[in-house]
């Protein structure tokens, strides 16, 4: 009786079903749920435009590791490093880490209308650490999206288009230990075929909205990553740091 009443129901909330969850809170929980959701490093390697340059592998969990479905990323300071071989160059203060997702975020309009990308953090704001929770193009460069790029004490949500065109709302971030969300919605706008609308909240309400130029049918990735010092500042702390971050989703939108 009950499960021949419940057929209808089931099939109509497949029916009406416009948002899937395309990485789940889940994928801290164990190495190999880390591994069937992220990749270690960024997409093109361990350098980039800061000191630290990223340690990390299936085989080593020194700088980059899960545990209680928490994500930490370990700097640690390092010499005798060659310098970065991504531009500006800069010479290699730091090992530590960063992870990108294995599923890209892309939002063409036909088969998918929007994402929500969110996550939980506990960041460091020192002066010469640059934590950064974001979006970049696959191909090329831009668009990028920062959700969260910690420097000096407050993040800016930011949406950069070309070089010329960046967007900041800036937000000072809570210093009291514990986590603390962000959130982008990323979404079609009525009309429009090259742009995208993107909320940007911080725990939970609403900052700011932005029309970000030629988002729409970009792929990008999402990158966690603990940057060092660049365009935060220097030097960075001299032991080191660590940024945690947990409940990490992406939630895809289809008509
Ligand atoms: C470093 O790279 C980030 C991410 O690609 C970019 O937003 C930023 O403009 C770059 N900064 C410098 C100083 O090169
Ligand atoms: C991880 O790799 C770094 C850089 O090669 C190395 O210094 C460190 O000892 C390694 N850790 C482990 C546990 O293998």
């Amino acid at each position: 009786m009950i499960s021949v009443a419940l057929v209808p129901l089931f099939i109509a909330v497949l029916a009406s079903a416009t948002s899937s969850v395309v990485l789940p809170t889940n994928s801290f929980s164990s190495y190999s749920a880390f591994e069937q959701h992220w990749n270690y490093l960024y997409p093109w390697g361990s350098d980039h435009n800061g000191s630290g340059r990223m340690v990390g592998s299936s085989s080593n969990h020194t700088y980059i590791s899960v545990a209680d479905n928490v994500l930490t990323l370990t700097s640690k300071p390092v010499s005798g490093q060659p310098p970065s071989t991504s531009n500006p160059h800069p010479a290699i203060h730091y090992f530590s880490g960063t992870v990108h997702a294995k599923q890209q975020v892309k939002v063409d309009g036909s088969s998918v209308t929007g994402f929500d990308i969110q996550g939980e953090f506990i960041a460091p704001t020192a002066k010469g650490t640059w934590p950064a929770f974001w979006l970049t193009a696959v191909n090329g460069w831009p668009p990028e999206s920062d959700i969260g790029e910690w420097k000096t004490g407050s993040i800016p949500s930011k949406v950069r288009s070309t070089s010329s065109s960046v967007a900041t709302k800036r937000v000072a971030w809570p210093t009291d230990g514990q986590f603390h969300s962000l959130k982008a919605e990323l979404r079609t706008i009525s009309g429009n075929t090259k742009d995208l609308s993107i909320k940007y909240y911080f725990d939970g309400t609403l900052q700011a909205t932005h029309t970000a130029a030629n988002f729409r049918n970009a792929a990008m990735w999402l990158i966690v990553d603990l940057q060092m010092e660049g365009s935060s500042g220097s030097p960075g702390p001299a032991g080191g740091t660590t940024f945690q971050i947990r409940n990490v989703q992406l939630t895809k939108y289809t008509p």
